[in-house]
Protein backbone atom coordinates (compact mmCIF):
# COMPACT_ATOMS: atom_id res chain seq x y z
CA UNK A 1 0.00 0.00 0.00
CA UNK A 2 1.28 3.20 -0.76
CA UNK A 3 1.66 6.84 1.43
CA UNK A 4 -1.57 7.38 2.94
CA UNK A 5 -3.28 10.64 1.72
CA UNK A 6 -6.69 12.64 3.12
CA UNK A 7 -9.21 13.58 0.57
CA UNK A 8 -11.68 15.92 2.58
CA UNK A 9 -15.22 16.13 0.51
CA UNK A 10 -13.74 13.03 -1.05
CA UNK A 11 -17.71 11.51 -2.00
CA UNK A 12 -18.60 14.68 -3.81
CA UNK A 13 -18.12 15.40 -7.81
CA UNK A 14 -14.27 16.11 -8.31
CA UNK A 15 -13.50 14.35 -4.78
CA UNK A 16 -14.68 10.96 -5.92
CA UNK A 17 -12.77 11.15 -9.12
CA UNK A 18 -9.69 12.03 -7.70
CA UNK A 19 -10.18 9.52 -4.74
CA UNK A 20 -10.37 6.89 -8.02
CA UNK A 21 -6.95 8.44 -9.74
CA UNK A 22 -4.98 8.51 -6.46
CA UNK A 23 -6.19 4.79 -5.72
CA UNK A 24 -5.44 3.53 -9.54
CA UNK A 25 -1.83 4.91 -8.65
CA UNK A 26 -1.05 2.89 -5.73
CA UNK A 27 -1.88 5.82 -2.89
CA UNK A 28 -4.36 4.28 -0.22
CA UNK A 29 -7.29 6.90 0.67
CA UNK A 30 -8.88 8.19 3.77
CA UNK A 31 -12.03 10.68 3.06
CA UNK A 32 -13.94 12.84 5.14
CA UNK A 33 -16.67 14.37 4.11
CA UNK A 34 -20.35 15.25 6.21
CA UNK A 35 -22.14 14.35 2.81
CA UNK A 36 -23.94 17.58 3.30
CA UNK A 37 -23.35 17.26 -0.34
CA UNK A 38 -23.22 13.87 -1.88
CA UNK A 39 -24.24 10.40 -0.81
CA UNK A 40 -22.51 7.54 1.11
CA UNK A 41 -23.49 5.18 -1.71
CA UNK A 42 -20.43 6.58 -3.97
CA UNK A 43 -18.03 4.66 -1.75
CA UNK A 44 -19.68 1.73 -2.94
CA UNK A 45 -19.28 2.87 -6.70
CA UNK A 46 -15.62 3.81 -6.01
CA UNK A 47 -15.22 0.57 -4.74
CA UNK A 48 -16.79 -1.05 -7.92
CA UNK A 49 -14.06 0.61 -10.32
CA UNK A 50 -10.95 0.50 -7.92
CA UNK A 51 -11.59 -2.83 -6.69
CA UNK A 52 -10.83 -1.16 -3.04
CA UNK A 53 -12.81 0.87 -0.38
CA UNK A 54 -10.97 3.85 0.52
CA UNK A 55 -11.76 4.73 4.52
CA UNK A 56 -14.65 6.98 5.06
CA UNK A 57 -15.08 9.51 8.40
CA UNK A 58 -18.29 11.23 8.29
CA UNK A 59 -18.03 14.94 10.39
CA UNK A 60 -17.63 18.30 9.57
CA UNK A 61 -14.21 20.37 9.44
CA UNK A 62 -16.05 22.83 11.24
CA UNK A 63 -15.66 20.62 14.32
CA UNK A 64 -11.92 21.10 15.43
CA UNK A 65 -12.18 18.41 18.32
CA UNK A 66 -13.18 16.11 16.09
CA UNK A 67 -10.65 16.85 13.32
CA UNK A 68 -7.91 16.72 16.02
CA UNK A 69 -9.18 13.31 17.14
CA UNK A 70 -9.19 12.45 13.24
CA UNK A 71 -5.56 12.76 13.32
CA UNK A 72 -4.26 11.23 16.36
CA UNK A 73 -6.02 8.15 14.95
CA UNK A 74 -4.85 8.44 11.01
CA UNK A 75 -0.94 9.11 12.32
CA UNK A 76 0.47 8.59 8.78
CA UNK A 77 -1.45 10.75 6.35
CA UNK A 78 1.80 11.88 4.49
CA UNK A 79 -0.75 14.63 3.18
CA UNK A 80 -3.98 16.06 2.13
CA UNK A 81 -5.83 17.22 -0.80
CA UNK A 82 -9.23 19.54 0.54
CA UNK A 83 -11.68 19.43 -1.66
CA UNK A 84 -14.75 20.10 1.18
CA UNK A 85 -16.09 23.87 0.43
CA UNK A 86 -19.45 24.92 0.04
CA UNK A 87 -19.76 26.16 -3.80
CA UNK A 88 -23.20 27.32 -4.72
CA UNK A 89 -22.39 30.97 -6.20
CA UNK A 90 -25.96 32.22 -5.70
CA UNK A 91 -26.31 30.55 -2.34
CA UNK A 92 -23.51 31.97 -0.71
CA UNK A 93 -25.06 35.54 -2.32
CA UNK A 94 -27.76 34.56 0.26
CA UNK A 95 -26.26 32.87 2.67
CA UNK A 96 -22.66 34.56 3.09
CA UNK A 97 -22.13 33.90 6.48
CA UNK A 98 -22.33 30.28 6.12
CA UNK A 99 -20.23 30.47 3.13
CA UNK A 100 -17.57 32.25 4.79
CA UNK A 101 -17.92 30.05 7.89
CA UNK A 102 -17.56 26.55 6.46
CA UNK A 103 -15.05 27.40 3.68
CA UNK A 104 -12.70 29.72 5.93
CA UNK A 105 -12.90 27.81 9.22
CA UNK A 106 -12.37 24.43 7.68
CA UNK A 107 -9.53 25.78 5.89
CA UNK A 108 -8.03 27.31 9.26
CA UNK A 109 -8.87 23.95 11.02
CA UNK A 110 -6.94 21.49 8.93
CA UNK A 111 -3.59 23.62 8.70
CA UNK A 112 -3.82 23.61 12.87
CA UNK A 113 -3.87 20.47 12.55
CA UNK A 114 -1.09 20.48 9.72
CA UNK A 115 0.94 22.13 12.03
CA UNK A 116 0.56 19.58 14.99
CA UNK A 117 0.26 16.68 13.72
CA UNK A 118 3.69 17.51 11.10
CA UNK A 119 1.88 17.41 7.73
CA UNK A 120 3.62 19.46 5.36
CA UNK A 121 1.72 18.68 1.92
CA UNK A 122 -1.93 20.47 0.58
CA UNK A 123 -3.99 20.97 -2.35
CA UNK A 124 -6.52 23.32 -2.26
CA UNK A 125 -9.15 23.37 -4.34
CA UNK A 126 -9.55 26.53 -5.78
CA UNK A 127 -11.19 28.08 -8.78
CA UNK A 128 -11.01 30.68 -11.71
CA UNK A 129 -13.32 32.20 -9.69
CA UNK A 130 -10.25 34.03 -8.21
CA UNK A 131 -10.17 36.22 -11.38
CA UNK A 132 -13.53 37.84 -11.76
CA UNK A 133 -13.78 38.87 -15.16
CA UNK A 134 -9.76 39.67 -15.91
CA UNK A 135 -8.82 42.52 -18.72
CA UNK A 136 -6.45 39.96 -20.58
CA UNK A 137 -7.48 36.29 -21.97
CA UNK A 138 -6.54 33.49 -21.92
CA UNK A 139 -6.11 34.04 -18.11
CA UNK A 140 -2.54 33.54 -17.02
CA UNK A 141 -1.58 32.92 -13.18
CA UNK A 142 -0.12 36.11 -13.04
CA UNK A 143 -3.30 37.56 -14.44
CA UNK A 144 -4.29 39.82 -11.24
CA UNK A 145 -7.39 38.74 -9.32
CA UNK A 146 -10.15 40.92 -9.92
CA UNK A 147 -13.11 41.78 -6.68
CA UNK A 148 -14.91 38.86 -6.02
CA UNK A 149 -18.19 38.40 -7.60
CA UNK A 150 -19.69 36.25 -5.01
CA UNK A 151 -19.27 35.37 -1.04
CA UNK A 152 -18.13 32.10 -2.77
CA UNK A 153 -15.27 33.73 -4.94
CA UNK A 154 -14.23 35.76 -2.17
CA UNK A 155 -13.96 32.80 -0.10
CA UNK A 156 -11.69 31.13 -2.82
CA UNK A 157 -9.56 34.38 -2.23
CA UNK A 158 -9.20 34.72 0.95
CA UNK A 159 -8.37 30.78 1.45
CA UNK A 160 -5.18 31.42 -1.35
CA UNK A 161 -4.25 34.84 0.86
CA UNK A 162 -3.93 32.60 3.86
CA UNK A 163 -2.18 29.84 1.72
CA UNK A 164 0.26 32.35 0.49
CA UNK A 165 0.51 33.62 4.03
CA UNK A 166 1.49 30.40 6.15
CA UNK A 167 3.67 29.49 3.31
CA UNK A 168 5.66 32.44 4.12
CA UNK A 169 5.67 31.63 7.59
CA UNK A 170 6.53 28.01 7.82
CA UNK A 171 9.18 27.00 5.90
CA UNK A 172 8.43 23.46 5.76
CA UNK A 173 5.43 23.64 3.58
CA UNK A 174 4.31 22.98 0.26
CA UNK A 175 0.95 24.01 -1.00
CA UNK A 176 -0.58 24.13 -3.98
CA UNK A 177 -3.86 26.05 -5.49
CA UNK A 178 -5.31 24.15 -8.08
CA UNK A 179 -7.66 26.95 -10.06
CA UNK A 180 -10.60 25.10 -11.79
CA UNK A 181 -11.96 26.23 -14.54
CA UNK A 182 -15.38 24.68 -15.55
CA UNK A 183 -15.04 20.91 -14.87
CA UNK A 184 -17.51 19.06 -16.02
CA UNK A 185 -18.11 15.49 -17.51
CA UNK A 186 -18.23 11.98 -15.73
CA UNK A 187 -15.70 9.05 -15.03
CA UNK A 188 -16.29 6.36 -18.33
CA UNK A 189 -17.56 3.70 -16.17
CA UNK A 190 -20.71 6.08 -15.65
CA UNK A 191 -20.48 5.01 -11.92
CA UNK A 192 -19.29 8.44 -10.54
CA UNK A 193 -20.53 12.00 -11.75
CA UNK A 194 -21.85 15.19 -10.14
CA UNK A 195 -24.51 14.70 -8.33
CA UNK A 196 -26.54 17.90 -7.77
CA UNK A 197 -29.43 18.51 -5.26
CA UNK A 198 -32.35 20.19 -6.45
CA UNK A 199 -32.39 22.45 -9.57
CA UNK A 200 -28.90 22.73 -10.98
CA UNK A 201 -27.49 25.80 -11.65
CA UNK A 202 -24.58 24.55 -14.02
CA UNK A 203 -25.05 24.51 -18.11
CA UNK A 204 -23.69 21.06 -18.46
CA UNK A 205 -25.97 19.37 -15.59
CA UNK A 206 -29.02 21.56 -16.73
CA UNK A 207 -28.62 20.07 -20.26
CA UNK A 208 -28.56 16.91 -18.91
CA UNK A 209 -31.28 16.86 -16.42
CA UNK A 210 -33.31 18.63 -19.70
CA UNK A 211 -33.00 16.29 -21.64
CA UNK A 212 -33.80 13.31 -19.21
CA UNK A 213 -37.11 14.66 -19.21
CA UNK A 214 -36.49 16.48 -15.59
CA UNK A 215 -36.63 19.87 -16.39
CA UNK A 216 -38.96 21.30 -19.24
CA UNK A 217 -36.29 23.51 -20.95
CA UNK A 218 -32.41 25.01 -20.66
CA UNK A 219 -32.74 28.77 -20.55
CA UNK A 220 -29.08 29.94 -22.44
CA UNK A 221 -28.73 33.01 -19.98
CA UNK A 222 -27.56 35.58 -22.27
CA UNK A 223 -27.01 36.29 -26.35
CA UNK A 224 -25.74 39.74 -26.18
CA UNK A 225 -22.33 38.93 -25.04
CA UNK A 226 -19.59 40.41 -26.94
CA UNK A 227 -18.77 36.75 -27.86
CA UNK A 228 -19.10 34.86 -31.67
CA UNK A 229 -22.04 34.34 -31.53
CA UNK A 230 -23.70 36.48 -28.52
CA UNK A 231 -23.24 33.58 -25.43
CA UNK A 232 -20.92 33.74 -22.38
CA UNK A 233 -17.38 31.82 -22.77
CA UNK A 234 -16.10 29.48 -20.78
CA UNK A 235 -13.30 27.02 -20.40
CA UNK A 236 -14.97 23.35 -19.58
CA UNK A 237 -12.55 20.42 -18.60
CA UNK A 238 -13.07 16.82 -18.28
CA UNK A 239 -13.07 16.11 -14.57
CA UNK A 240 -11.25 12.96 -15.34
CA UNK A 241 -8.66 14.79 -16.72
CA UNK A 242 -8.65 17.80 -13.30
CA UNK A 243 -8.43 14.53 -11.12
CA UNK A 244 -5.27 12.93 -12.69
CA UNK A 245 -3.69 16.80 -12.02
CA UNK A 246 -4.01 16.39 -8.38
CA UNK A 247 -2.35 13.29 -8.22
CA UNK A 248 0.67 14.47 -9.77
CA UNK A 249 0.43 17.58 -7.57
CA UNK A 250 0.20 15.16 -4.62
CA UNK A 251 3.52 13.31 -6.20
CA UNK A 252 4.88 16.34 -6.56
CA UNK A 253 4.74 17.62 -3.35
CA UNK A 254 5.65 14.12 -1.94
CA UNK A 255 8.82 13.80 -3.79
CA UNK A 256 9.73 17.46 -2.53
CA UNK A 257 9.58 18.67 -6.47
CA UNK A 258 8.09 21.23 -5.63
CA UNK A 259 9.98 24.20 -3.40
CA UNK A 260 8.80 24.93 0.01
CA UNK A 261 6.53 27.86 -0.35
CA UNK A 262 3.03 27.96 -1.91
CA UNK A 263 2.33 27.68 -5.90
CA UNK A 264 -0.97 27.72 -7.62
CA UNK A 265 -2.16 26.36 -11.26
CA UNK A 266 -5.26 27.28 -13.47
CA UNK A 267 -6.40 23.48 -14.65
CA UNK A 268 -8.17 24.28 -18.12
CA UNK A 269 -7.97 23.09 -21.68
CA UNK A 270 -7.03 26.75 -22.86
CA UNK A 271 -10.04 26.53 -25.06
CA UNK A 272 -13.47 29.06 -24.61
CA UNK A 273 -16.30 27.27 -25.78
CA UNK A 274 -19.70 29.11 -25.97
CA UNK A 275 -22.89 28.20 -24.02
CA UNK A 276 -24.60 27.25 -27.97
CA UNK A 277 -21.26 25.61 -28.78
CA UNK A 278 -21.65 23.25 -25.91
CA UNK A 279 -25.34 22.35 -26.73
CA UNK A 280 -24.13 21.89 -30.14
CA UNK A 281 -20.89 19.45 -28.89
CA UNK A 282 -23.44 17.59 -26.65
CA UNK A 283 -26.08 16.71 -29.55
CA UNK A 284 -23.94 15.64 -31.65
CA UNK A 285 -22.08 13.47 -29.23
CA UNK A 286 -25.28 11.98 -28.01
CA UNK A 287 -27.58 12.14 -31.07
CA UNK A 288 -30.10 14.17 -28.88
CA UNK A 289 -31.84 17.34 -29.11
CA UNK A 290 -31.59 19.67 -26.22
CA UNK A 291 -34.74 22.10 -26.01
CA UNK A 292 -33.83 25.43 -24.58
CA UNK A 293 -34.99 29.00 -25.09
CA UNK A 294 -32.90 32.31 -24.58
CA UNK A 295 -33.08 34.35 -21.73
CA UNK A 296 -31.36 37.15 -20.10
CA UNK A 297 -28.06 37.69 -18.70
CA UNK A 298 -27.61 35.98 -15.02
CA UNK A 299 -27.19 38.49 -12.70
CA UNK A 300 -23.13 38.16 -11.72
CA UNK A 301 -22.28 36.00 -14.47
CA UNK A 302 -19.32 36.96 -16.55
CA UNK A 303 -18.75 37.23 -20.35
CA UNK A 304 -15.61 34.87 -21.28
CA UNK A 305 -13.30 33.39 -19.62
CA UNK A 306 -10.30 30.98 -20.45
CA UNK A 307 -7.32 30.04 -19.48
CA UNK A 308 -3.37 29.82 -20.50
CA UNK A 309 -2.66 26.70 -19.30
CA UNK A 310 1.22 26.39 -20.00
CA UNK A 311 2.31 26.63 -16.50
CA UNK A 312 0.81 23.88 -15.78
CA UNK A 313 2.06 22.09 -19.02
CA UNK A 314 5.17 23.04 -18.04
CA UNK A 315 6.13 22.81 -14.52
CA UNK A 316 3.90 19.75 -13.52
CA UNK A 317 3.55 18.25 -17.25
CA UNK A 318 0.19 18.03 -16.92
CA UNK A 319 -2.07 18.53 -19.83
CA UNK A 320 -6.22 17.65 -21.10
CA UNK A 321 -6.55 15.36 -22.85
CA UNK A 322 -10.55 14.90 -23.21
CA UNK A 323 -12.58 17.41 -25.67
CA UNK A 324 -15.76 18.67 -25.20
CA UNK A 325 -17.68 16.17 -27.10
CA UNK A 326 -16.28 12.98 -24.74
CA UNK A 327 -17.24 15.87 -21.77
CA UNK A 328 -20.80 16.00 -23.16
CA UNK A 329 -21.35 12.10 -24.09
CA UNK A 330 -19.62 11.07 -19.97
CA UNK A 331 -21.81 13.59 -18.31
CA UNK A 332 -24.75 11.72 -20.67
CA UNK A 333 -24.15 8.42 -19.51
CA UNK A 334 -23.90 9.28 -16.00
CA UNK A 335 -27.36 11.37 -16.09
CA UNK A 336 -29.03 7.69 -17.48
CA UNK A 337 -27.34 5.66 -15.18
CA UNK A 338 -28.65 7.77 -12.08
CA UNK A 339 -32.12 7.68 -13.92
CA UNK A 340 -32.37 3.54 -13.92
N1 LIG B 1 -25.83 28.74 -18.23
C1 LIG B 1 -26.98 28.79 -18.98
N2 LIG B 1 -28.07 28.11 -18.53
C2 LIG B 1 -28.06 27.40 -17.37
C3 LIG B 1 -26.87 27.35 -16.60
C4 LIG B 1 -25.77 28.05 -17.06
O1 LIG B 1 -27.03 29.45 -20.03
O2 LIG B 1 -29.10 26.83 -17.00
C5 LIG B 1 -24.65 29.47 -18.70
C6 LIG B 1 -24.16 30.49 -17.70
O3 LIG B 1 -24.90 31.69 -17.82
C7 LIG B 1 -22.71 30.62 -18.08
C8 LIG B 1 -22.35 29.20 -18.57
O4 LIG B 1 -23.59 28.58 -18.87
O5 LIG B 1 -22.57 31.51 -19.13
C9 LIG B 1 -21.63 28.38 -17.53
O6 LIG B 1 -22.39 28.44 -16.33
P1 LIG B 1 -22.12 27.47 -15.09
O7 LIG B 1 -23.12 27.83 -14.03
O8 LIG B 1 -22.08 26.06 -15.54
O9 LIG B 1 -20.66 27.85 -14.66
P2 LIG B 1 -20.07 29.24 -14.16
O10 LIG B 1 -19.00 29.58 -15.14
O11 LIG B 1 -21.09 30.25 -13.90
O12 LIG B 1 -19.52 28.82 -12.74
C10 LIG B 1 -18.39 28.01 -12.64
C11 LIG B 1 -18.44 27.21 -11.33
C12 LIG B 1 -18.38 28.11 -10.15
C13 LIG B 1 -17.21 29.04 -10.27
C14 LIG B 1 -17.26 29.77 -11.59
C15 LIG B 1 -16.04 30.61 -11.83
O13 LIG B 1 -19.62 26.46 -11.26
O14 LIG B 1 -18.21 27.34 -9.00
O15 LIG B 1 -17.29 28.83 -12.65
O16 LIG B 1 -16.21 31.42 -12.95
F1 LIG B 1 -17.24 29.98 -9.31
Amino acid sequence: MGEKILVTGGTGYIGSHTVVELINEGFEVVIIDDLSNSSVDILDHIEKIVGTRPQFYQFDLCDQARLNDFFKKESDIKGIIHFAASKAVGESVIKPLLYYRNNITSLLNLMDCMQSHQINNLVFSSSCTVYGQPDELPVSERTPFKPAQSPYGNTKQICEEILRDVAQANQQYRLTALRYFNPVGAHPSGLIGELPTGTPNNLVPFITQTVAGLRDSLKVFGTDYDTPDGTAVRDYIHVVDLAKAHVITVNRLLNKKQNQGYEFFNLGTGNGYSVKQVIDAFEKSTGVSVKYTLADRRPGDIERIYANTKFANDVLGWKAELGLEEMMSSAWEWQKRTLS
